[in-house]
């Protein structure tokens, strides 16, 4: 689902009017998957239009720096159940406003003593020290 955006006057779309002061809650996994619109429906998850996701560059470089660190450090595998034999994964969406898969067993190791190395050397190392407070200006 997409989020709710209220009509600011009266509305013929075709046959529908819709009146001033409607919710309107788009059903964004209909309209992306529409083939005429969107050939590549998968290409295209941030909305459409004027009101498209405003965080989508942010977004999709945070998705992408995510997944290339899980890969790079970590082995991904399915996990095995008592006799050795892999569990496979069955993909089940849970419905809600956000569609996503229900949990599913998986095997996580790092990919070398090496990366394992990293996460002590990652705990020495003392965080950044925040630029937030520089935000903090009062208007007079
Ligand atoms: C993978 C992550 C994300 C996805 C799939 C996503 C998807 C979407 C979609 C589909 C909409 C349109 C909803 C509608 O029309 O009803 C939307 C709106 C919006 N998103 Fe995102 N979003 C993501 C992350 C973010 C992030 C990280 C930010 C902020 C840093 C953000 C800020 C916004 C804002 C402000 C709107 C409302 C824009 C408007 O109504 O003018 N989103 N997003």
């Amino acid at each position: 689902m997409g989020l709710a955006h209220k009509s600011e006057e009266y509305i013929m779309y075709g046959n529908y009017l819709i009146p001033k002061g409607s919710y309107l809650l788009p059903s964004l996994w209909w309209f992306l998957n529409d083939p005429k619109e969107y050939p590549d429906p998968s290409e295209i998850a941030f909305g459409y239009g004027r009101r498209s996701c405003a965080g989508r560059f942010f977004a999709d470089q945070s998705v992408y720096i995510t997944v290339f660190q899980l890969l790079a450090a970590f082995d991904i595998r399915k996990a095995k159940d008592v006799h050795g034999n892999e569990i496979p994964v069955v993909l089940k969406a849970i419905p809600g406003m956000v569609n996503r898969s229900a949990p599913f067993e998986f095997k996580l190791e790092p990919r070398s003593q090496h990366h394992i190395e990293l996460r002590r050397i990652e705990s020495e190392q003392p965080p950044e020290i925040s630029h937030a407070s520089l935000f903090n200006v009062s208007t007079v």
